[in-house]
């Protein structure tokens, strides 16, 4: 059987991005494979590691998120509470080669982008390392994951190889990338939607915050008045659209702007009335957990005890091969 595993770090709130990128391929996947999803909190760990209060409170949001959008309680689990991963990522940052680390593009990037945080650290040169174990423990074939995270999972593969080569034992699998073609989803300020832009649609905002939120969406910018005619093409408020309205919305939408039949306002309305529509369940089934947090980890401890399993027994066959089980 195919097994999938997937994680998130928890870093706030989910917004659209995550939703329409994520989620619901998340959701899908879940009728043919074998998925585990967990939230990568340890993970969050290498970039906030000076603001951890934090980070209970983004858990919470992230797992009601998940929840809400259609992931099957059983299939969550907690990175944290399955100790297996710190385990793992210590045998195997025995064998990894600094260069390899090094070399790994988002080590790179992250480093000079996120200036305000200092990265020099040996936790976040480590970040791949970890997510190998997250991956390795499952046994997981397919993970899938954005383009910007195909670096790491070549990482992993070649992990695995150097693994295998060194014990001379198959304890793992080579996990491949699972791309799958989400939507774009654009930030209201055409950036990529991120919470520190400030340009992000949260899963859970409110129908005002959604009208209000659609009304400083950037449509076309050659498109100043009333009377000019518009492109949709390169209008955030149209991209919206694709994702929350009907055929026949956008249709209309893609016709008036053209003829300049429609106003931008107008067409702002129409498409915050969709989302709001659109997102209604979910609020619903996020705020079915509000006061109920003590429950929330319950559960979540459910699915990480089922995780837990798997990753114990692959634990055994590392243990092993490593020359480090003693039978006790
Ligand atoms: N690095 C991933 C991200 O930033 C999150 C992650 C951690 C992950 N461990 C993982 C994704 C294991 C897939 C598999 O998005
Ligand atoms: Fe965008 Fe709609 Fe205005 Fe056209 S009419 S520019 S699609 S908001």
């Amino acid at each position: 059987m195919n097994r999938i595993l997937a994680g998130i770090r928890p870093t706030g709130k989910l917004h659209w991005g995550h939703y329409f990128g994520v989620l619901q391929n998340w959701v899908e996947l879940q009728k043919n494979y074998d998925c585990f999803y967990f939230i990568a909190d340890w993970h969050s760990l290498t970039t906030e590691y000076a603001n951890t209060q934090k980070i209970k409170t983004w858990v919470k949001e992230v797992a009601k998120d998940i929840l809400a959008g259609g992931v099957k309680p059983e299939n969550l689990f907690l990175q944290s509470l399955v100790p297996e991963h710190a385990e793992l990522h210590l045998l195997l940052s025995m064998m990894t080669p600094l260069g390899w680390l090094e070399r790994v593009p988002t080590y790179k990037e992250m480093r000079q982008e996120l200036v305000d945080k200092d990265l020099n650290t040996y936790g976040f040169l480590g970040y791949p390392v970890l997510q190998s174990s997250d991956i390795l423990l499952y046994k997981a074939n397919k993970v899938p994951v954005g383009e910007d995270q195909v670096s790491h999972l070549e990482f992993t593969r070649e992990l695995v190889r150097r693994f295998h080569f060194l014990t001379g034992k198959e304890v793992f699998v080579e996990p491949q990338p699972l791309l799958t073609q989400s939507p774009r989803v654009p930030g209201m300020d055409r950036r990529k939607m991120s919470k520190s832009y400030g340009n992000a649609l949260l899963l859970d905002d409110s129908p005002e915050e959604i009208a209000a939120k659609a009304m400083q969406t950037l449509t076309d910018p050659a498109r100043k008045r009333r009377t000019d005619k518009g492109n949709p093409d390169v209008c955030t408020v149209f991209d919206y659209h694709k994702l929350v309205s009907d055929k026949e919305t956008i249709a209309w939408s893609d016709k008036g702007c053209r003829t300049a039949g429609i106003g931008c306002v107008e067409c702002k309305k129409a498409m915050a009335k969709n989302a709001v529509e659109y997102f209604k369940e979910f609020r619903e089934k996020k705020a079915y957990w509000d006061g109920k947090e003590k429950q929330l980890f319950e559960i979540i401890a459910e699915g990480s005890k089922r995780a837990r399993k798997v990753a114990q027994a692959t634990m055994e066959e590392v243990q092993e091969a490593l020359g480090i089980k003693y039978g006790l």
